[in-house]
């Protein structure tokens, strides 16, 4: 037997309750019984997003949230400000090329986090830009944007939008959706939401319907409008994913006891001791902006392979943590401490990634990132 430690940022691990919620006999998506299901759910998710705006579930994984974000709210032709500051700020533009809007890429050299007077000043050169796509979280660079600032230079802005891809970010930092002025917010099931993959969730501001009433994008499955008036209805447009609706009714009310500053609270203790214990270790962390409190990614020694050293971490000690992707492969390695994650978590990936180090010959002393995270985890208890 090998105990399994599900430690990358997505999938992440589902509580047991909620698992055993899900396994409920499936109900019927058009019954009064599911509506009021969805409707405490959506209420729910309009607890988590921090606003009065309705939240719509997709059955999709987080990029269908993109994809519908960009579908319903643009049109061909449109100009739009991509931060690229790793994997998924490049898909913003990708998704964004397909539906024949020009992206006009800010480019930010991974682990960075963009500089908001980058994105005022390629606003003030064309005003006839109609959206920012941004990370809050990108995963892939484990750091953060400044949302906040952002969101305060395009909301003086009436002819532009602010769509920002919460996917490793909502549940995990502070990102109140109406007091920063988001007008599109997506996030992702498998994330800090403790739920399987299969679902993303979207809220649109008042402000970003009157761009989807402009909008001459084509779109069929995606349509953010219908989906507003079935989710009001306590439904969905198409078949509900409705295993994943009781679940992330749970995960809500589990979620709301625990109270979001502490749900918040808990991520940056988590996130703290990783980052501390990692560089304890002598390893230099890939954040050098503002770091990512969903994720840690840390570069390997010279001469360790990170595919070979996460094989290690998996099949020897059954820990699953990410690689680096695209240019990053082979390079770093990424733990997260997102969703289902608590204290002993961090001390598990710690001592599986001392092992995994000396295992490849990097000299250290065992234990010392360990002793490293318990002092912040523990303190003086
Ligand atoms: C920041 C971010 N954006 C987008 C995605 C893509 O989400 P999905 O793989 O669910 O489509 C991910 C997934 O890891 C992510 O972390």
């Amino acid at each position: 037997m090998k105990k399994r430690y599900l430690l990358a940022p997505g999938p992440t691990p589902v509580p047991p309750e909620v698992l055993s919620a899900m396994s409920e006999p499936i109900i019927h998506h058009r019954s009064p019984e599911f509506a009021t299901i969805m409707k405490e759910a959506l209420d729910g998710l309009k607890w988590l997003f921090q606003t009065e705006s309705t939240v719509m579930i997709l059955t999709a994984s987080g990029t269908g949230g993109m994809e519908a974000a960009v579908s319903n709210l643009l049109s061909p032709g449109d100009r739009a400000i991509c931060v690229r500051g790793g994997k998924f700020g490049e898909r913003w533009a990708e998704i964004c090329e397909a539906y024949g809007i020009s992206p006009i890429n800010i480019d930010v050299p991974w682990g960075e986090s963009v500089q908001p007077e980058a994105i005022e000043s390629a606003l003030k050169k064309d005003p006839t830009i109609k959206a920012v796509f941004v990370q809050a979280s990108e995963t892939c660079s484990a750091s953060v944007h400044p949302i906040q600032e952002i969101a305060s230079i395009v909301r003086k802005r009436d002819n532009t939008i602010l769509v920002v891809d919460a996917i490793t970010a909502i549940g995990v930092m502070d990102l109140p959706v109406d007091a920063w002025g988001i007008d599109v917010c997506v996030t992702g099931s498998q994330k800090a939401l403790m739920l399987p993959p299969g679902a993303a969730f979207v809220s649109v501001s008042d402000k970003a319907w009157h761009f989807n009433e402009a909008s001459k994008c084509p779109r069929f499955y995606f349509n953010l409008k219908k989906e507003k008036a079935k989710a009001e209805a306590g439904q969905t447009n198409f078949t509900s994913p409705v295993a994943m609706v009781i679940g992330l009714r749970k995960v809500l009310e589990m979620m709301r006891e625990e109270g979001l500053q502490n749900v918040f609270a808990r991520h940056e203790r988590l996130a703290d001791a990783t980052r501390t214990a990692l560089r304890q270790l002598g390893l230099r962390l890939l954040a050098v902006g503002i770091p990512s409190n969903a994720v840690t990614g840390a570069y390997l020694p010279a001469g360790i392979d990170g595919g070979a050293f996460t094989k290690k971490l998996r099949e020897e000690y059954g820990v699953t943590v990410a690689g680096g992707q695209a240019q990053l492969k082979g390079k770093i390695f990424r733990v997260a401490h997102l969703g289902y994650a608590d204290t002993l978590d961090v001390i598990t990936a710690m001592a599986a990634v001392e092992r995994g180090l000396r295992a490849f010959g990097y000299p250290l002393e065992l234990g010392a990132g360990v002793r490293a995270a318990e002092e912040i985890l523990f303190g003086n208890k």
